[in-house]
């Protein structure tokens, strides 16, 4: 075997997931068949099953997806005692997700106890910040009196050393991110919309161009794909200016 050896940036797009992960910001199971099957059987996208979703529909919801050949990030931000993580994430390794996440706040024993309950083949990234936390919200309630980007930056470091693939963070962040920690270190970015589009409650926004440029692994977009008047023309264009 030929081994190319690549450098950074090359090395970074390699990495990159080629598909923008579309966020099943639904309620009930049937309105996800019926966003699912408008697409043709052989595209197989990335979805991500939030909280929502999950507790409305139960595990079912990841067997059926996965069943039809999908990916799956279940996005459920697990946060308790580590045996408790463990088992869990026990459960959902058993169920086939292909990644999902805990709160790095739940420290570095969580995250390595996380990390042992779900196994080496499926991706384990962390939140840092949640991006609705403001720097005045996590020095008075939180009481940490470093800016919002120095604890951003202070999680995905603990997170990396907990042996955990990466964190969800702002496109804004990833710079930042992967410096402190290395390019291998995954970026998982939401807040991601093409030009043109509907900000929704989303503040600052990135094109799947740009997030492109800057590094980010992974991009995740709901309502400019779910509600969409063509949501396969719109997740086509999305996943081309994703791809360069
Ligand atoms: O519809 P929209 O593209 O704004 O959806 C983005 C998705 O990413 C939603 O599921 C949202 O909850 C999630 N998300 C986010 N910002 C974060 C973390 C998750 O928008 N910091």
């Amino acid at each position: 075997m030929v081994l190319k050896r690549l450098n950074n940036s090359e090395r970074m797009l390699e990495m990159r997931e080629p598909r923008p992960l579309i966020a099943l910001d639904f309620s009930s199971f049937d309105d996800v068949k019926s966003f699912l099957a408008q697409f043709p059987p052989e595209e197989k996208l990335y979805v991500k099953i939030g909280m929502e979703l999950y507790y409305a529909v139960g595990p079912e919801i990841v067997r059926y997806v996965k069943g039809l050949g999908h990916s799956v990030f279940l996005d459920l931000k697990l946060h308790d005692i580590p045996n408790t993580v463990k088992s869990a994430m026990k459960v959902l390794s058993d169920l086939g997700v292909d990644m999902t996440n805990v709160h790095a706040a739940g420290g570095i024993e969580m995250m390595k106890a996380a990390r042992e309950g779900l196994g080496k083949g499926p991706k384990l990234i962390a939140v840092t910040q949640l991006t609705s936390t403001s720097e005045e919200q996590m020095h008075d309630f939180q009481n940490i009196q470093t800016s919002l980007a120095e604890s951003v930056v202070h999680y995905a470091k603990k997170t990396a050393e907990a042996g955990l693939d990466g964190v969800v963070c702002s496109a804004h962040e990833v710079e930042a991110i992967k410096s402190a920690t290395s390019n291998d270190f995954v970026c998982l970015t939401p807040g991601i919309r093409p030009a043109g589009s509907a900000i929704g409650d989303q503040k600052r926004i990135m094109t799947p161009a740009d997030a492109r440029t800057i590094g980010s692994d992974y991009i995740v977009l709901g309502r400019p794909i779910t509600r969409a008047e063509d949501p396969i023309a719109a997740y086509q264009a999305i996943k081309a200016e994703w791809n360069g």
